[in-house]
């Protein structure tokens, strides 16, 4: 597994958050993608409680990563369903959470996978992700909204559109993205800052979810291919 952290003391990071999220998880398959194992939390609200005073004392954001989101769920079905979409291509899996798209994306095909995310949970989530798959993964733990990525020809992105601004700065970054030749797949399920136009809808699939976390049980939830312009 190649990384690239920026957390300071990386070393120490990961022997305390390995434990911790094997502790507070179980593996288990997304109810859509059951070629993909993750660590998940079975009961999200004892998790969120055990997190929380843990993470704010290490200024860490909730466990997104322990959960197997709408979006990232929808879009892993469509590239394991579609899979000359990454066959063969260098991918970048932006806001990555658990590493799920990711994994997706080179049980496909992708010959070189890595997964980006700011919360240095994620990036070790991830890691422990991938070995669940046996699969190799590279990881990047950074903020990339804005910059260059000369060595990526997919970008994937699954829910990253719960909160502004950064979704309307990384829309913004991904269109750019577009028009410099990239291919950029996104899903989401209807959050309030998706954009409303300047995509094309590859797929869409109703994605069963829990009240715990969402408004209902189920999330439609679209594939869309982003143009470059709105
Ligand atoms: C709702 S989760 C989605 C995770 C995953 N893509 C999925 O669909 O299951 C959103 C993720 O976006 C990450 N995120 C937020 N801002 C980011 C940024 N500027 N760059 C990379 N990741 C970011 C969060 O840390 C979180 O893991």
């Amino acid at each position: 597994m190649k990384s690239s952290p920026r957390t300071q003391d990386w070393p120490n990071f990961l022997r305390v958050m390995n434990p911790f999220i094997t502790a507070n998880t179980a593996a288990a398959s997304p109810g859509l993608v059951p070629e993909i194992q993750l660590y998940l939390a079975t009961e999200i609200t004892p998790l969120w409680r055990s997190c929380e005073k843990f993470l704010q004392r290490e200024n860490i954001p909730p466990p997104f990563w322990a959960l197997a989101w709408p979006g990232g769920q929808a879009l892993s079905r469509y590239i394991l369903d579609h899979p000359e979409t990454v066959r063969g291509k260098r991918v970048l899996d932006f806001a990555s959470g658990s590493g799920l798209v990711a994994l997706a994306c080179k049980k496909a095909g992708a010959v070189a996978v890595t997964a980006n995310d700011v919360d240095p949970m994620a990036i070790v989530a991830t890691s422990l992700n991938a070995t669940l798959n046996g699969q190799e993964l590279n990881v990047l733990h950074d903020n990339l909204i804005g910059r260059a990525l000369p060595e990526v020809d997919v970008i994937t992105a699954g829910d990253f559109c719960y909160e502004w601004p950064m979704a309307g700065y990384a829309m913004e970054w991904l269109r750019r993205l577009v028009g410099e030749g990239k291919t950029v797949l996104f899903a989401d399920p209807g959050r309030p800052h998706a954009p409303l136009g300047g995509f094309i809808e590859l797929f869409r699939i109703a994605v069963p979810t829990t009240r715990d976390v969402e408004d209902s049980e189920t999330k439609s939830t679209g594939v869309f291919r982003l143009l470059a312009d709105e």
